[in-house]
């Protein structure tokens, strides 16, 4: 019997990569796609795998490392081009007749008010992480139906739920893939296809450096900031409220959990006979919050934030 095949997007940092790293040494067939492959070698794979798993990689996965990551398909992808996905899922197709398992993983977010957030990226968050992943769907599904089987997990954020300031478009972004994928999940359950969103709390990945702060002449990464605290222009009205959440969100990912707690989360969800609509994976503190926010109201959840950043 053939393996299965898992697709997985962003795959060369944070939960793709140790969601990839994972599911190969489990035995799966794995693509794992980067918008530029040739830019990463195995070997800093590896070192990126081990550093952001605070080096608590098991032993068992460690001492065969560099075979896993021999053994995964790096492939390229633009997220945000519909020619470049329907040329992956025809590659992948020709090779290993289809994508058993789908891991919409790729996302990012800026740092910035709504007001002053830039337009080609407000476009971009919503290309990237929710209008890309709808066509990776689109093009992966006629296969899955055909052999009525199928699983699509989408990597979705507590943000989904509440959305801090400064991060209101990626929230949005998150909120909506949370949403397609419950339409997606009635839809698909007649063809034996298994629809999930999983929630994740803070992680340590690169998600926070590859934010984009939008204080400079340009837009660009915050890693890329030397002396510049705060990631919004020193002269904008929300510079008060933004240190004060660009601190918290600072802190809350520096102590973010190990990317493998989600991959084995996904792991989890993948070998569910009938798996739900959402699971969860985080720190037990954010399961806490975020089971407050499901069951109590908006208004509450936002004057409780409100109290929080009050200047
Ligand atoms: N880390 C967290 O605390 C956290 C919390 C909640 C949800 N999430 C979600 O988890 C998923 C993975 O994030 P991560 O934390 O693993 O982040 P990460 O370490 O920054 O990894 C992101 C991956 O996506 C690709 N990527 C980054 N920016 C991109 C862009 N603008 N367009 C296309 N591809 C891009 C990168 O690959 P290339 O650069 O090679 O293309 C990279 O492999 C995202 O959907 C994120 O929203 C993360």
């Amino acid at each position: 019997m053939r393996n299965q095949t898992v697709l997985v997007t962003g795959g060369t940092s944070g939960i793709g990569l140790s969601v990839a790293i994972y599911l190969k040494y489990l035995g799966y067939t794995v693509y794992v796609t980067s918008r530029n492959p040739e830019r990463y070698d195995l070997k800093g794979l590896e070192k990126t795998f081990i550093m952001q798993n605070n080096f608590k990689v098991p032993k068992k996965i460690l001492s065969n490392l560099d075979v896993i990551l021999n053994e995964i398909n790096f492939v390229k992808l633009d997220i945000t081009a519909s020619q470049s996905i329907d040329e992956l899922v025809t590659k992948i197709e020709s090779e290993v007749n289809m994508v058993d398992i789908l891991i919409n993983n790729v996302g990012f977010s800026t740092f910035s008010s709504i007001e002053e957030n830039d337009y080609d990226l407000v476009k971009a968050m919503f290309d990237t992480n929710i209008v890309g992943p709808i066509h990776l769907i689109q093009k992966v599904l006629p296969k899955m139906r055909e052999n009525k089987s199928g699983r699509i997990i989408n990597i979705t954020s507590m943000s989904g739920y509440q959305a801090l300031p400064f991060m209101g478009i990626y929230a949005a972004t998150k909120a909506a893939i949370m949403r397609m994928s419950e339409a997606l999940y009635l839809e698909c359950k007649h063809f034996n296809i298994k629809i999930s969103s999983l929630v994740l709390g803070t992680f340590k990945t690169n998600f926070n450096s590859n934010m984009i702060a939008l204080n400079q002449s340009k837009p660009q990464k915050i890693t890329s900031l030397m002396d510049d605290p705060t990631p919004v222009p020193n002269n904008s009205p929300y510079l008060p409220l933004a240190k004060k959440v660009w601190i918290f969100t600072e802190s809350f990912f520096s102590e973010g959990t190990i990317p493998l707690k989600a991959a084995k989360k996904t792991f989890r969800i993948i070998k569910k006979k009938n798996p739900k609509i959402n699971y969860q994976s985080s720190r037990f503190s954010e399961a806490v919050l975020n089971s407050l926010r499901k069951f109590g109201s908006t208004q509450f959840f936002l004057k409780l934030l409100g109290w929080f950043f009050k200047s």
